[in-house]
């Protein structure tokens, strides 16, 4: 291994500890609601439903409680009030997303009820922890989770006409790299399963679409480098740019694959939300950013007290004495733990991702 090689194995693996963290430590809350509806076209649809796919940056609450610490306080501290499951202190993309479409944030598949009530805006089918392919974590990847779709439309709960009205938000944040390299995949095979991935995701999309989901949003990798559990190694001071290159090689052959399936299906059907560039935006420091944050952006508002604490940490004497600190004003963080933007990080990456749709 090279120096190079080696330090972005290393941060790669700082990537991963937080996720699997995450997955291994670990609370219903029904259907919330995103803020004020929008209400604004996709390509001249007018959506009725959104249908959500993907890991923790837009799971509103499949994972179940005894696996995630996304069911524990301080998650969910700003909004509601209390955990949903949410990877975040309050809202994640899907709830603005869901606003930007008019709808409410979909109800997850796992809390879903008999009636067409409960689905009308459509469904979550997203768990934190999975990627396109089986991640380290025993939980249902794209493939399963587009399954759960399928059965879903042979009990008829839509209709073909719902389906043409309806919107796919579809995320892979990199929890497939964060498991390569933990099963020891090497580095530089790297490529090629970078190549794996998005030709999975682009199945994935096909696949949708073939389903009769009539536009379908995927979301490009965001800056994997710059995130806390990455950048804790240097004390949240800057971004680590080789794991970045590799980020710009995923983004740049999805970018790619998008666009040939556009061609293919004489779309435009497919479109990809530039989340690294969306993230970049929030993470530049005032007056250009949009988080008032002068001091350290890279910084998590939601912290564990020593190396092997994380956010949400608590004693396990049974004393349940947190082993976390949360920041003063979660608000002016970009990010609310190791790998998760707060929900005011979110607002910001949405208000990119929005100016960028609505030029569409
Ligand atoms: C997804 O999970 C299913 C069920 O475990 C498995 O059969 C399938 O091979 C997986 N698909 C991919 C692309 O990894
Ligand atoms: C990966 O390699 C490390 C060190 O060489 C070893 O301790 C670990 O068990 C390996 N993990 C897997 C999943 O093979
Ligand atoms: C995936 O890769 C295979 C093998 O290279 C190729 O034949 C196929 O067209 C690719 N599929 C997509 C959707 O890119
Ligand atoms: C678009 O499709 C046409 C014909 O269907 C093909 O000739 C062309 O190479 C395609 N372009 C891209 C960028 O895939
Ligand atoms: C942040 O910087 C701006 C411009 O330099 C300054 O006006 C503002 O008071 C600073 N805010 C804080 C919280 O330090």
């Amino acid at each position: 291994m090279t120096a190079r090689q080696h330090r972005v194995a290393t941060s790669f693996f700082f990537f991963l500890l937080v996720t699997l963290v995450f997955l291994l430590s670990v609370s219903a809350g029904g259907v919330m609601s995103g803020e004020a509806a929008e209400g604004r076209q996709l390509f001249n649809l007018k959506p009725s439903k959104l249908l959500v796919f993907g890991d923790s940056y837009v799971d509103t609450g499949n994972i179940r409680k005894a696996i995630s610490r996304s069911w524990k306080f301080p998650y969910g501290l700003t909004f509601p009030g209390k955990p949903t499951g949410r990877f975040s202190d309050g809202r994640v993309l899907t709830d603005y997303l869901a606003r930007f479409i008019g709808v409410k944030s979909p109800i997850p598949y796992k809390w879903r009820k008999i009636g067409y009530k409960s689905v009308r805006y459509g469904m979550n089918f997203a768990y934190g922890g999975t990627g396109v392919f089986d991640t380290l974590a025993p939980l249902p990847n794209m493939t399963t989770q587009i399954d759960f779709l399928q059965q879903i439309l042979t009990q008829n709960t839509y209709s073909a006409w719902d389906l043409q009205s309806s919107v796919a938000l579809v995320s892979v944040a990199g929890n497939d790299y964060s498991s390569y390299l933990a099963r020891n995949g090497s580095l530089q095979d790297l490529p090629a399963f970078i190549s794996q991935v998005v030709n999975q995701t682009s199945k994935n999309l096909i696949r949708l679409h073939g389903a009769g989901v009539k536009k379908v949003m995927v979301t490009g990798l965001p800056p994997l480098g710059c995130l806390p559990a990455t950048t804790a190694s240097n004390s949240f001071q800057q971004c680590d740019q080789s794991l970045n290159q590799l980020v710009t090689l995923h983004n740049l052959l999805l970018t790619q694959s998008v666009a040939a399936l556009n061609n293919a299906t004489g779309g435009p059907t497919f479109v990809m939300l530039d989340m690294y560039g969306a993230f970049m935006a929030a993470l530049q420091p005032p007056p250009n950013g949009n988080i008032n944050n002068n001091k350290s952006a890279l910084k998590p508002c939601c912290v564990g007290t020593s190396a092997s604490d994380s956010c949400g940490s608590v004693d396990e004497d049974g004393g349940g004495r947190k082993r976390y600190t949360v920041c003063q004003d979660p608000e002016a963080a970009f990010f609310w733990d190791g790998v998760h933007p707060t929900q005011a990080g979110w607002r910001a990456v949405y208000s990119t991702l929005k100016s960028n749709l609505m030029q569409l």
